[in-house]
């Protein structure tokens, strides 16, 4: 088939290139003209394991081409997928400009019949009001139709989401559409992982009540951590326990220092704006999204209990991305941390294995360093914001040899309280005595 993807973003990038991966011909459109010529050259504008050789060889064998050309992109395509960012407003409602331009752009270069598939997380009711956009700038009549197809990928394992998804949810009206949608998604359906057909409002929701359900579970278990700590309980166990439940899982039952990235945080905080709009009571998403702040400045404020005088101590940071195998900083917990400690006067040396290029865009008063031990040589404390793999065995020797102060704390609760301090470690975490 003939694609377009409107947005070379985390999801329209991916999404575009696993799709020319499995045969169809992906025409990537952005209005952005440096990025375009970037990934022309094979620069990508973020980091994702595997996606750099997938865009090298799909653009090799030309099912993959980037552009700015929207008039080509859209005339020549079967399928245009907007992708494009949906920020929030100070209000949390979700900003739709960047989706209504791209609605605009489709309408004015539309020559013949098109699929039009939302596929950025946006509210109910949004293909409604792509479809009038469209229909306002069309400068030629022709027939289209506006699919809800929600995208499910995490970051930093984006390309395995796509091609083995849980379930592809499609959202729409005409059998056509959905026939069109559902013959592209064909070759990744497999036994017990469908794809689900149903109306677009339904689609448009099932997206953010997913991502609000996951961020639920994480502020319940973040919730629970402060009286686990207070009782002398292990958070870790309580989810362990609570994960064999087959009714209950064990996913997304980590306590840490709260959840950031691009989406959680944000539709959350859209899902509650909606709600509100239609006169429903928002108290639950309300209530995700403030315990998720309180815990994203929780560390700061025990790594002030423990050092009362921060002023010119040594801080060290590992891990800055929200997450572990992505370079994104957006609404990282380690921005909320770093700012509290960089207030009370400490100095911050800080690591990451991939996201120093991000953050040296966000902070600039803080020492960047190359390698996990040259972080902590000096330090006061040490602050584990990111669960990289790499951090997970530790030199524990070493590390005392080169900390001022053998003082961590673990923000993913990564390291068994009794091992660290066995090993002459003052140490703590989230939820755990
Ligand atoms: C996506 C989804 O769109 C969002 O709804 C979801 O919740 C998270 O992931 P993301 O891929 O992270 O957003 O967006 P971003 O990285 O901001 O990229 C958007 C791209 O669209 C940019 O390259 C931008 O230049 C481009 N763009 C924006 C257009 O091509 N046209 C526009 O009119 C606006
Ligand atoms: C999420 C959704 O999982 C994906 O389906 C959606 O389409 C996009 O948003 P992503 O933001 O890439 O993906 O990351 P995810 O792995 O879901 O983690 C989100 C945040 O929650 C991270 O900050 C992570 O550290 C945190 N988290 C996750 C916890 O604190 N505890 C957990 O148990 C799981």
């Amino acid at each position: 088939m003939k694609i377009t993807m409107i947005g070379t973003g985390y999801v329209g990038l991916t999404t575009g290139t696993c799709f020319a991966n499995l045969g169809n011909t992906v025409i990537c459109l952005d209005i952005d003209e440096k990025r375009i010529s970037n990934l022309n050259k094979g620069v990508l504008p973020f980091y994702e394991p595997g996606l750099k050789e997938m865009v090298e060889q799909n653009t090799k064998e030309k099912r993959l081409v980037f552009t700015t050309d929207a008039k080509k992109a859209i005339s020549e395509s079967d399928i245009i997928f907007i992708t494009v960012g949906t920020p929030s407003s100070d209000d949390g409602e979700a900003d739709l400009k960047y989706v209504f331009s791209a609605a605009d752009t489709i309408g004015k270069n539309m020559n013949s019949y098109k699929v039009i598939v939302d596929k950025s997380t946006v509210p109910v009711g949004t293909a409604d009001k792509v479809k009038a956009t469209i229909l306002k700038s069309q400068a030629k009549k022709v027939d289209f139709d506006v699919v809800s197809n929600p995208e499910f990928l995490r970051e930093g394992q984006a390309i395995n989401d796509f091609m083995m998804p849980d379930r592809v949810v499609i959202g729409a009206e005409s059998e056509n559409a959905k026939e069109v949608m559902v013959r592209l998604y064909k070759s990744i359906e497999r036994t017990g992982k469908p794809i689900i057909t149903c109306d677009v409002k339904s689609a448009e929701l099932i997206k953010y009540a997913s991502n609000a359900m996951l961020a639920a579970r994480i502020s319940f278990m973040n919730e629970l951590s402060h009286l686990c700590e207070k009782v002398g309980a292990d958070v870790k166990m309580v989810a362990k326990g609570m994960g064999y439940d087959t009714r209950i899982g064990p996913r997304f039952l980590q306590a840490g220092i709260g959840y950031g990235g691009s989406c959680f945080p944000k539709d959350v905080k859209a899902m509650a704006f909606t709600l509100k709009q239609y006169d429903c009571s928002a108290k639950l998403m309300d209530s995700i999204d403030e315990v998720n702040e309180m815990q994203k400045n929780y560390m700061a404020k025990k790594v002030e209990s423990v050092i009362p005088q921060i002023k010119g101590k040594t801080i060290g940071i590992w891990g800055l991305a929200f997450k572990p195998r992505t370079d994104d900083m957006r609404e990282a917990p380690s921005i909320n941390i770093i700012n509290s400690l960089l207030k009370k006067g400490a100095k911050i040396k800080a690591f990451d294995p991939i996201a120093k290029e991000t953050a040296q865009k966000i902070f600039t008063g803080i020492e960047y360093c190359e390698d996990p031990y040259e972080t902590i040589r000096g330090c006061d404390a040490l602050i584990l914001c990111t669960e990289w793999d790499e951090f997970r065995e530790l030199d524990k020797e070493k590390m005392k040899s080169l900390m001022k102060k053998p003082l961590i704390f673990d923000g993913r609760n990564v390291y068994d309280p009794l091992e660290m301090r066995q090993a002459g470690f003052e140490y703590y975490s989230i939820g755990r005595k």
